[in-house]
């Protein structure tokens, strides 16, 4: 058995993820959706089979995005990050498709004796492009933002692009600390400076009190919050900023028209083909509203 190692000589910060990320920049829309711990293999490939064919029938119908460009619909990029036990199962079924794969965490190290952990190398290895870290639910269980600017240095090395995700609880927006907490979880969460290079990244801002809860963040919360990430992240050049807490259907649209909302990251509602097809198509309502960010140019 070959063991992977971190210095592989791929190329450091720049992604496989030829499907997301081109001409070094993510235009248009990106809708992930995070399955969390869910999915068995047989009901895991009827929903990948029915947006499959949601995204066959939108070419039918002559509204499809460039298939071979990584666009579902025109200016919209879709991912879907599966449980581990998934992963090349759902690549198989995604294969010669648009949508993307992606995964939930990474370990820091390429291999060894860390029972139970999955690296970027074994990831990238399983055909993930991306993969999502800092989610809430592990930073709750006790991963701590030094530990995330390991995996997420992992990831860059093994061409993954990473969804770092930030946010606060409830009781740091009512202390009125959101911001001071988010540039906390920011800075401390990077294996590099906010001043310097252009590493492939996407942040995902996912208010802790909003996940889960059918409770969404208000327009003015997400556009305060996007504005200041967009801020902060000047340095890096144009850095994708999803929104994630109870993304649905009938909400999506009004987010994803905000000026520096580039896209979702979607939970519960990615677990139903419908409701995460009407996401997508949601994405390229607000593209074709106008209030798009400066990446879907
Ligand atoms: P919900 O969409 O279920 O609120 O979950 C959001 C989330 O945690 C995505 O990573």
């Amino acid at each position: 058995m070959t063991l992977p190692s971190q210095n592989s000589g791929q190329d450091v910060g720049a992604p496989g993820a030829s499907l997301l990320w081109q001409d070094g920049a993510l235009t248009g829309k990106l809708v992930v959706g995070n399955w969390k711990m869910n999915g068995l293999a047989q009901d895991a490939k009827l929903l990948v089979q029915a947006l499959l064919a949601k995204g066959a029938k939108t070419a039918e119908d002559g509204q499809l995005g460039h298939h071979g460009q990584g666009q579902i619909l025109n200016g919209v990029r879709m991912a879907i990050c599966p449980p581990f036990t998934l992963l090349s199962q759902v690549r198989d079924w995604l294969a010669g498709g648009a949508i993307a794969l992606g995964a939930q965490d990474c370990h820091a190290e390429p291999a060894g004796a860390f029972t139970g952990n999955i690296s970027a190398a074994m990831l990238a290895d399983a055909g993930c492009q991306l993969c999502i870290l800092g989610h809430s639910e592990r930073r709750q269980a006790g991963e701590t933002s030094v530990q995330i600017a390991a995996k997420l240095a992992a990831a860059h090395h093994n061409r993954l692009l990473p969804i770092l995700c930030i946010g606060e609880t409830l009781a740091q927006r009512q202390a009125g600390e959101t911001l001071a907490v988010l540039a906390d979880q920011l800075t401390n969460s990077l294996p590099f400076t906010l001043t310097g290079g252009n590493p492939p990244l996407v942040i995902a801002y996912e208010p802790v009190w909003a996940i889960g809860t059918g409770l969404t963040a208000t327009l003015d919360q997400i556009a305060e919050v996007h504005q200041f990430l967009r801020q902060q992240t000047v340095g890096l050049g144009h850095v994708p900023l999803l929104y994630g807490g109870s993304v649905k259907a009938s909400n999506a649209a009004e987010i994803m028209a905000l000026g520096d909302v580039d896209g979702v990251l979607v939970g519960g509602a990615s677990l139903n083909a419908e409701e995460f097809w009407q996401i997508a198509l949601a994405a390229k309502v607000a593209l074709a509203g106008g209030g798009l960010s400066t990446a879907a140019a």
